[in-house]
């Protein structure tokens, strides 16, 4: 048996949780969206042709944002082919897809309503510019009385979108992004459709690109160039990443959340290193809008013939994907004061946690749950956790501990445990001194994300093979103590409340 323990104490306490950590993204990619959240015609489908299937879960699995349209998709993306009676069927070279463009903003902007999420749309800084910008967000946002706003209404809907949040292009430090430039570019660019943008509508939130991953060669010093030509200009800088398991190292996998952890460091290090050499006050926050597990397969590099909706990026995740996952949203939370807006990638059917058939049913996959419980129990407060515990060496990235672990504490205070126990081999005895909380604190709840065969997967066919389940007896506070065992390779989330 593994033992681990922390202390927790609500003067010690990391930040409030924005709810925008548990956002989404929805890109014209594959079938996210075609017969992913809209499929006309299929009997589950409302008068706009959503999928109500897929709206429940979405609602279910607690998602508080969704950004949207991409992704690659955004940089070739032309807005107006998706607005208005007559939508133009082109060509998408970043996935090499037809795109019909039946759904657009408006369907977008509706089907946000209709799920209760914040919309976070990104502007294309690829293959346009500060004009197209300005165009997009004058005829989203503005209430009336100019030919883009009128368009709107035209178009059916009078009221403006109200659109806040706005993201300044995607991954364009990346070679494979259509209209990729160099740092300094970009970062005049950012500034410049971010100053146009507020001249429009001041109350806009912004997210400068960062690095489309840690492992970039440009990595650091993308985000010092960037932020220092529009640190005046923008509120966050983003930070994607994705996780696989490779060469069968599973303990390097599921020590992705601390890799993920050492990322956010590293932003928010450079961040406050270009605020220092410009002495300003304010700090730019972190937009984690590209997260997850993905298992890159060649033949989404390769050339196919044009489709629509093909399926791609359409992963199956096991139990082991859905702990990572679950360390992933540990990492989020341990980091609450800076990272203030975070999108697993993707909503539906693209390495995603719902699946769908079309014309079929609509399916949980393993990591819609740790996600599912960690939006619900996850609101408040996040208290400092400083595990001690044993270390695993992984070839992927060093010495990490076994237990990775968070707590928040919410208004009623109620305190949630969220805890990975990342050994194969064994349980792990968990020992929390939780004298600092509540007197009389009870656990409430255990619940445990678990199972024989790690690599268990929820299919079509079995959509409830891994889900979780009530822990084993025995988890309890006894003299200011929380006990509890943690099975190998799991998920966990410990409630604890008062008598
Ligand atoms: O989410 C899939 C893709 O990953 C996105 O389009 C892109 O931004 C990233 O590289």
């Amino acid at each position: 048996m593994h033992r681990a323990s922390f202390t927790l104490d609500p003067a010690f306490s990391v930040g409030t949780v924005d709810p925008r950590l548990f956002g989404s993204f929805v890109e014209h990619l594959g079938r996210c969206v075609y017969t992913g959240v809209h499929e006309p015609g299929h009997p589950a489908a409302d008068e706009h042709g959503f999928r109500r299937d897929v709206l429940d879960l979405v609602r279910e699995l607690g998602v508080t944002v969704v950004r949207y349209p991409g992704g690659n998709f955004v940089s070739g993306h032309r807005w107006e082919d998706g607005v208005g009676p007559v939508r133009k069927a082109r060509l998408e070279p970043a996935w090499r897809s037809v795109e019909s463009n039946e759904f657009g903003l408006g369907e977008f902007a509706a089907w946000a309503r209709a799920a209760g999420i914040e919309p976070m749309m990104a502007v294309n800084l690829g293959t346009r510019g500060v004009q197209e910008a300005c165009d997009l967000l004058e005829y989203a946002n503005h209430p009336g009385g100019t030919h883009l706003s009128d368009l709107r209404a035209e178009h059916g809907a009078a009221e403006p979108y109200g659109i806040r949040l706005w993201c300044l292009g995607n991954e364009m430090d990346g070679s494979w992004q259509i209209g990729h430039r160099p740092a300094a570019d970009y970062g005049k660019l950012a500034a410049a459709t971010a100053r146009a943008m507020r001249m429009i509508d001041p109350g806009l939130e912004l997210v400068a690109c960062g690095s489309s991953h840690h492992g970039m060669p440009t990595f650091g010093a993308w985000e010092e160039e960037v932020l220092s030509a529009a640190y005046d200009d923008v509120d966050h800088v983003s930070l994607h990443a994705y996780y696989r398991e490779e060469d069968d190292d599973p303990a390097g996998f599921l020590a992705s959340g601390s890799a993920m952890e050492a990322f956010i460091e590293d932003v928010v290090a450079t961040c406050d290193h270009v605020r220092a050499k410009l002495k300003r006050r304010k700090r730019i926050t972190l937009s984690f809008d590209e997260w997850n597990v993905w298992y890159m397969r060649p033949m989404e590099e390769e050339a196919r013939p044009w489709e629509r909706a093909p399926r791609l990026l359409e992963n199956t995740y096991s139990l082991t994907d859905a702990v990572a996952v679950g360390g992933m949203l540990i990492a989020l939370l341990r980091h609450a004061d800076r990272v203030k807006i975070a999108c697993q990638a993707q909503l539906v059917n693209v390495i995603a946690p719902i699946m769908t058939e079309p014309g079929g049913p609509a399916w949980r996959q393993t990591i819609f749950h740790p996600f599912a419980q960690a939006s619900r129990y996850g609101r408040g407060e996040v208290l400092r956790v400083e595990p001690v515990s044993p270390v695993v060496e992984t070839a992927a990235h060093g010495e990490t501990p076994l237990l990775h672990a968070t707590a928040v504490r919410d208004g009623e205070g109620t305190v949630t445990v969220f805890a990975v126990n990342r050994a194969l081999d064994g349980p792990m005895e968990l020992t929390a001194d939780v004298r600092a909380l509540s007197d009389g604190l009870r656990v409430l709840s255990h619940e445990v994300l678990a199972d024989d065969d790690r690599h268990a997967k929820n299919t079509r066919e079995n959509p409830d093979r891994v889900r979780p389940r009530p822990a084993a007896d025995g988890t309890a506070v006894d003299g200011g103590r929380l006990r509890a065992v943690l099975p190998p390779l799991s998920w966990n989330v410990i409630r604890l409340g008062g008598a």
